[in-house]
């Protein structure tokens, strides 16, 4: 009944690769429990040791210890289901979890470790603002710390914002982010990524500290994102930020091979455009050709897809271009000797030697039909590249993406302006599509608007796919006076909500996607007490203790508490069925059947063995209640069990 217990599953790990520090202690209770002993792991770890006060390069603040206790420490917590809030509740694979981010990630350890492809993220900045969930400093006296903890939600989230006179703006904000992302690396795939959006307020912290988590050597690119200009700035017009993009594991995708590659922008387009002019004008290639040519001279000069052509000629293979070096990069490269298809004669070689490594490899790509030879041997040969059959590009650093453009886009799905600086979804969709395949999952925990979701029901619409998405958001009040409170917002969950059931809406006219969402609302466990051993239970209490459910919770409650703690996917699909006055609920048809209310039937059964009992002769003491309230046997003749008779109390 709580989320796992981290700091075990670590002693497990160390246990792995080092079974003989492994050892037996006692805990502060007194109860044995598995340990490490420290001066083996030191002699295993020989000379590779820092500790004391020995220099070291790391990144340090008032508070970090504590963030990372935070970050293994257990909670007695759950997921409740909201089934009137959520869209295709039983059948959809996203989930929309409302509540602060650090128990969402612990609740998830274990239906989620290892099973995350993408995990984006656009945190709090820290410009002052912003609200956010942190812990409380431990070296505060209580006196300062009640002066600042009134700002309590209805969920009962201490959410807060982080002045900059505070004298912890930084460590506070390190204090909230260090936690979440430690949690949120475990849950990723071997080849998975995490986006961090960030501007410089918090730059090189982050980069920091994403190092020390992600590891250093894992990190892929520091992407700038042009956004707008400001005018009135006093000394430079930033108008940027960035993406910070790590890999899970850097070595195992470079070992297998890994490429990243979109499609050239306006790819799509462009087989449309050679398919309808085929269609017109038959396989006339110049006449093909010439409408392309026409076609993409025609597009605006800061227009991406105006440099579709640069493939300026087409043929039965689509677009083309025949200009391609066939050096070997920087020289050196090998000089093997190439006849000239019609002269025989060997032709003119380049400079640094051919591009390919060897004759057979070079005679391969002749045969593919991608080397074209000049009118005779004095010319040196050249690569053709092909359009629809280049396996794309790699994406570049620095992007062009104004915030006016996202703002105006979201405000015509919702009708107004109910968040202030909502990502552009096409953006990121275009980052899923990039780092992510075709039925992965993808989690945005400080999910906001709920930007991420629509990117990946957008981006599954357009590409057929079958992406999941899981978002996170704190039920963070909408501020008293704007435009969200005006149009009946409470939350910026309840924001997030409206938008994915809006851009379902739009999403749903030309494809079948999944667009629902199942919404999980934290809450505290469902039980009603913490279980105690027997000898700290007091004799007199013991009928406290009769229901060990909250009251109020569901049978759906206990199953996603069930589902939580067996680490299941918590999105799988649910039947519900009644049998015999017990509700069953039927996970993933029959992974997991559970049958809530059994306690209650199996009272009633108990009941009908005692009419049983009663009319073959054996009564049972307050089965009969008298009109004086005392319970009295009804029995006419003698009891066979109690021996007594009719009337006795
Ligand atoms: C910068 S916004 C994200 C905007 C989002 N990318 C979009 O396009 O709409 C950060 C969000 O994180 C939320 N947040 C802050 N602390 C949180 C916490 N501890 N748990 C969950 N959400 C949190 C805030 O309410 C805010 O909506």
């Amino acid at each position: 009944m709580h989320s796992p217990d981290l700091i075990a599953a670590n002693v497990e790990r160390i246990a792995e690769l080092f079974p003989s520090v492994v050892t037996e202690s006692l805990d502060e209770s007194g109860n044995p429990v598995r340990a490490i002993d420290f001066d083996a792991l030191r002699q295993e770890l020989s000379d590779h040791i820092v500790d004391g006060l020995r220099e070291r390069y790391q990144l340090d603040w008032p508070g970090k210890r504590a963030a990372r206790l935070a970050a293994n420490a257990p909670i007695a917590k759950t997921l409740r289901p909201v089934r009137e809030e959520s869209v295709d509740f039983d059948t959809t694979k996203n989930l929309f979890i409302e509540g602060d981010n650090l128990d969402a990630l612990k609740l998830l350890q274990e239906s989620y470790l290892g099973k995350v492809k993408l995990i984006y993220i656009d945190p709090p900045y820290n410009t002052g603002k912003d609200e956010f969930v942190y812990p409380d400093d431990y070296s505060e006296g209580a006196v300062e710390h009640l002066a600042r903890s009134g700002e309590v939600n209805d969920a009962g989230e201490r959410l807060r914002s982080n002045p900059e006179a505070s004298g912890r703006f930084h460590s506070g904000w390190l204090d909230m982010i260090y936690p979440r992302l430690r949690l949120a690396r475990s849950l990723l795939t071997t080849d998975g990524y995490i986006v961090v959006s960030i501007d410089d307020q918090e730059l090189s912290a982050m980069e920091l500290l994403l190092d020390e988590v992600m590891g250093a050597s894992n990190k892929l690119a520091v992407l700038v994102w042009d956004r707008n200009r400001k005018n009135d700035a006093r000394f430079f017009s930033v108008g940027h930020e960035y993406m910070l993009v790590y890999a899970r594991d850097k070595a195992a995708l470079t070992e297998g091979q890994t490429r990243l590659r979109e499609p050239q922008p306006g790819f799509a387009e462009a087989r449309e455009f050679i398919a309808d002019a085929i269609e017109r004008l038959g396989e006339n290639w110049e006449a093909v050709q010439g409408e392309w040519r026409r076609w993409t001279a025609g597009l605006p000069k800061d227009d991406e897809r105006r440099k579709l052509g640069r493939f300026s000629k087409v043929g039965p293979r689509g677009p083309f271009r025949d200009d391609g070096n066939i050096n070997w990069p920087g020289g050196g490269g090998p000089r093997y000797e190439v006849l000239h298809p019609k002269t025989g004669k060997p032709v003119k070689l380049p400079t640094s030697g051919w591009r390919f490594p060897t004759k057979e490899r070079f005679d391969e790509v002749v045969r593919e039909g991608r080397v074209i030879f000049g009118a005779d041997e004095t010319t040196v040969p050249r690569v053709l590249s092909f359009l629809f059959e280049s396996d794309g590009l790699v994406m570049g650093s620095v992007h062009y993406s104004y915030a006016q453009t996202a703002t105006t886009d979201f405000e015509g799905l919702m009708g107004g302006k109910m968040f202030d600086n909502p990502k552009n979804w096409k953006d990121l969709a275009r980052l899923v599509e990039y780092l992510s395949g075709p039925a992965d999952i993808v989690l945005d925990f400080f999910a906001g608007s709920g930007s991420t979701g629509h990117a990946v029901m957008d981006l599954n619409a357009s590409a057929g796919s079958e992406r999941r998405f899981v978002l996170v958001q704190v039920a963070e009040p909408v501020p008293e006076k704007s435009v969200a409170a005006a149009h009946g917002y409470g939350t910026i969950a309840d924001i997030a909500r409206d938008r994915l059931r809006r851009a379902g809406a739009a999403v749903d006219a030309n494809s079948t996607p999944d667009t629902g969402f199942r919404v999980l609302r934290i809450d505290t466990t469902n039980m009603s007490s913490d279980p105690r051993p027997p000898d700290r239970e007091a004799q007199g209490e013991l009928d406290l203790h009769v229901d060990s459910v909250k009251t109020g919770r569901t049978g759906e409650d206990l199953l996603f508490q069930v589902l939580t703690d067996w680490g299941l996917d918590l999105a799988l699909p649910i039947e519900v069925e009644q049998i015999g006055g017990i509700e069953v609920f039927d996970v993933d048809a029959g992974s997991l059947v559970l049958a809530v209310g059994v306690g209650a039937e199996r009272e009633r059964e108990r009941e009908r063995e005692r009419e049983r009992s009663f009319r073959g002769g054996r009564c049972h003491r307050g089965s009969a209640t008298a009109a004086s309230g005392v319970p009295r046997c009804r029995l006419r003749r003698r009891c066979s069990a109690h021996q007594h008779g009719a009337g006795v109390p």
